[in-house]
């Protein structure tokens, strides 16, 4: 009998996603994905905390139609913004056998692997850094070893990835500005957690102005990493993610649009599908 295909869901506002998929395929290449980019309404990043759950949960509730089991929050705004009322408040009612994970909880568990001194640093966009998440959870999960967390709203960061800009000298400026401001909060900072989708892509640039002694973490591979052993802990989870290692892409927006620009986050070029939520 053929199995129905019970994907894993990777929701993010848009594109960047895409980077964080790219490693889930990589290091879990036997499960099915499915990636839904909410294009029509990004950015979230700057988005009001009611407006970014209630868009949210409607992409998430859109994941489970689609026969998602489990569903990765890929966005750092949505993980910051909408997850925990989902855990807390919708699922029990909607779907109390399926699960949502976000992407903050997984960079928690690797900066405490990673930092030597326990001076943490969090760039994001202005949403989430405005939600206090990561400072929130780094003292609640880390466990007496992170002594201080340090933030910087990076708002001109996601434009110049969308606009094609990495690399150019007026997007180091910004960049340069940003990494300066943070270093001023906190010059004993090791560990610098890219707490926004975009940022793996400005890599070269944001080591460029980092002094050497911080590791800098870009969430893909550690959220990869992390549910591979999330999936090791709750074999009921696991037996209902199918294997067939496909890949399907939503966009809420033009599909033209959508699949010209995609390859740019995934590394590949795709074939999408319009959804609407
Ligand atoms: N995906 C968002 C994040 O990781 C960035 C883009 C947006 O603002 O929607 O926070």
């Amino acid at each position: 009998m053929l199995q129905k295909s019970a994907p894993i869901g990777v929701f993010d506002s848009g594109y960047g996603g895409l980077t964080v998929l790219k490693e889930l395929k990589a290091y879990l290449p036997q499960y099915d994905f499915v990636y839904l980019g909410d294009n029509a309404r990004t950015p979230y990043g700057t988005r009001s905390f009611g407006v970014v759950y209630e868009y949210t949960l409607q992409a998430v509730k859109k994941l489970f139609e689609i026969n998602c089991h489990l569903v990765i929050l890929a966005c750092n705004t949505a993980s910051a913004k909408a997850l925990r009322s989902i855990q807390q408040v919708d699922l029990p009612v909607i779907a109390p056998q399926k699960r949502v994970l976000g992407v903050i909880r997984p960079s928690v568990e690797k900066v405490i692997e990673v930092t030597q001194n326990g001076h943490v640093g969090v760039v994001g966009t202005v949403g989430t850094v405005a939600s206090e998440s990561y400072p929130i959870e780094l003292a609640k999960w880390g466990g007496g070893k992170v002594v201080s967390t340090v933030q910087e709203a990076c708002p001109m960061w996601v434009p110049i990835v969308e606009n094609n800009e990495a690399g150019t000298p007026g997007a180091d400026y910004f960049i340069r500005k940003n990494i300066e401001n943070i270093l001023e909060k906190d010059k004993d900072m090791d560990t610098l957690i890219l707490g926004c989708t975009h940022y793996p892509l400005l890599m070269a640039s944001i080591e460029k102005f980092l002094p050497g002694k911080v590791s800098v973490l870009s969430q893909g591979a550690i959220v990869a990493e992390k549910l591979g052993d999330y999936l090791k802990r709750h074999p009921e989870i696991e037996k209902e993610c199918s294997k067939n290692a496909t890949v399907n892409y939503y966009t809420t927006e033009s599909v033209d649009v959508f699949e010209s620009r995609a390859g740019y986050f995934l590394g590949e070029e795709l074939k999408a599908r319009s959804i609407h939520l």
